[in-house]
Formats: structure tokens, C-alpha cells, sequence
């Protein structure tokens, strides 16, 4: 039976001012081995080993499942072997890369009949919003957007290089949750400042003026009602900057943190680990370079 393996990457989304705009695709990855099968058959290594479901309700298997619906061809069963190694409920884009993983995995297994901005669409509508899905896909930095309800994105391949310290703490925080407590108005000053913050980043990274990339990661959108989920976030953001940080903000819904940096990324990772330290947290800290290529076919 013919089986196929996708590598996908984590991402991390909004970069401060870029909510539900702006990701990054980074250089840790799940694996997806999918193959036709008689009946459904999930097997899981690393992380969610022990929580994920193993039937129909996985979100790798719905994603695949919906590729076969829309192709309109009926199948038994999937076997599906994941091997995850991006956290789970840490604000990496673990949901998105399943559901990339799982699609473009039973595409493969359909002779390849839509197109990577189809199953975009897809699993974007899947995961609700777009920033995660887009990287994971497609590598680099990318601005998602909604142009006429048709999903877009623009991918930047950043001009100079910098590495992301990716903080991790141990608890999880539900990305659903981390949206009910958003407001649903902001005021015209709050979205002036996020417009001019994101427009700051974006030309930041695409000049390689880094110097740029502290205030353009400055944000009023989420991360000022977040900071009630991440204890010790404003302490761990300004460790990260008194070591060397170019610029830091909450990934994705977090907990997990990113700092930006271009030197010292082992001081700036352990720094971060002792602010969250005292606040009984304990973390774990990943020194990762951007994805450029986003998913493979690894089989
Ligand atoms: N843009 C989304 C959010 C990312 O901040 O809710 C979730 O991973």
C-alpha cells in the first residue's frame, strides 16, 4: 500500500503587532506517515502520545478526511503514524501543522489534485485562523490575508540572518481561551499604533534593519489581555532584551516566548528560564532558525 511521509513545520504567529496576520515557520518538526487503509489506525510518538485521540476525532484524520470529501472519493480507513516533537497548547502551531501534515499527506495519497493555496483554504478554515497554516505551508515569514473571502499570502524571506529563542514553559494554555478574553472593538488609537508597529517589523525584516524589530513587535491587540495566562511575561520579555534580544513577543496565543536575536542566544534563553523561575514556572528553551522551505515530502 502506498504510504507517504510529510515533514511539518512549527510556526510561530502574530510577532507582536501582526495578530492574526504575521507568522514565522521555525526548524522543529512533526512528522505525518498516512496510508490507505481498511479501517483507521492512529499511533503517536513524543509529544501528545498520551493525550491525542487515536480514532476519528484526530485532527490530523479530519483534515486528511476532508481532502478525500472534496475530492469526492470515498476511502475505508487511514493508518496514520505521527511523530510530534512541537509541543502541544504552547502557542507553536501545533494544531496547524497536524492539519497541514494530514492534508497534504491524503493529497499526496489523491495523485495530487489540489493545489498547496487549496489545502490552504482548507485547513485554514479548519483551524479557524489563517497565520499558522500559511508558514507551516509555504516556509519564511508571510503576511496572511483575506482578499474578497479568498484567502492570500505574501512570503518574505528575511534579508539578514537571525536565529529565535523559543522560550517553552510547562503548562499549557488553550489557544480558544487565549481568544475569548480578547475585546472584540479596539479603539482607533489602538489600531493605529498596531498598524505602524507591523508595518515597522515587515520592513525591518525584509531591509535587515533589525534595529526596528523591538517596537515593531510592540502590540495592543492581545498580548496586554494574554498577560493574565503567562505569568511573569512582562519579566521574561525584559530579560530577553536586557541580554541581547532584537525584539520579543508572546507566540501565537502562547505561553511559549520568542526573542529575536543575532548573538548570545544561550544567555538570552537562560535568562528568560530564570524570570520564569520565580515565578514557579519551570521552561525549557529551543535556539531555532527559520524554515524557509515550509512542508516536505520526506517519502
Ligand atoms: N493568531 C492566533 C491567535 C494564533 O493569536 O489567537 C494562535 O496560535
Amino acid at each position: 500500500m502506498k504510504s507517504v511521509t510529510v515533514k511539518v513545520p512549527a510556526t510561530t504567529a502574530n510577532l507582536g503587532a501582526g495578530f492574526d496576520t504575521l507568522a514565522l515557520a521555525l526548524d522543529l518538526y512533526d512528522y505525518v506517515t498516512i496510508e490507505l487503509n481498511t479501517k483507521t489506525h492512529i499511533e503517536i510518538e513524543n509529544e501528545g502520545e498520551n493525550s491525542l485521540p487515536l480514532d476519528e476525532k484526530n485532527i490530523v484524520y479530519i483534515a486528511a478526511k476532508a481532502v478525500f470529501d472534496m475530492a469526492k472519493v470515498e476511502m475505508d480507513g487511514l493508518k496514520i503514524k505521527l511523530v510530534n516533537n512541537i509541543p502541544l497548547a504552547r502557542g507553536l502551531g501545533s494544531s496547524a501543522s497536524a492539519r497541514v501534515g494530514g492534508a497534504i499527506g491524503a493529497n499526496c495519497l489523491l495523485g495530487n489534485r489540489f493545489s498547496n493555496d487549496e489545502i490552504m483554504s482548507l485547513t485554514a478554515g479548519l483551524e479557524g485562523h489563517p497565520d499558522n497554516v500559511t508558514p507551516a505551508l509555504f516556509g519564511g515569514f508571510t503576511i496572511s490575508y483575506i482578499d474578497k473571502g479568498e484567502l492570500k499570502y505574501f512570503k518574505i524571506s528575511p534579508s539578514v540572518e537571525f536565529k529565535i529563542v523559543v522560550i517553552i514553559p510547562q503548562f499549557e494554555v488553550s489557544t480558544s481561551k487565549a481568544r475569548e478574553i480578547l475585546p472584540s472593538k479596539i479603539s482607533r488609537e489602538e489600531a493605529v499604533f498596531n498598524i505602524g508597529r507591523a508595518c515597522l517589523l515587515v520592513s525591518s525584516i525584509l531591509t535587515g534593519q533589525l534595529e526596528y524589530i523591538s517596537v515593531g513587535m510592540q502590540d495592543m491587540l492581545h498580548q496586554p489581555y494574554r498577560k493574565k495566562l503567562v505569568p511573569g511575561m512582562d519579566d521574561v520579555f525584559k530579560a530577553a532584551m536586557k541580554n541581547g534580544a532584537r525584539g520579543v513577543a508572546l507566540s501565537g496565543a502562547g505561553p511559549s516566548i520568542v526573542a529575536f536575536a543575532t548573538e548570545g542566544f544561550e544567555e538570552i534563553g537562560k535568562s528568560m528560564q530564570q524570570a520564569f523561575l520565580k515565578y514557579n514556572i519551570k521552561s525549557r528553551f529551543l535556539v531555532t532558525e527559520i524554515n524557509s522551505k515550509g512542508i516536505e515530502i520526506i517519502d
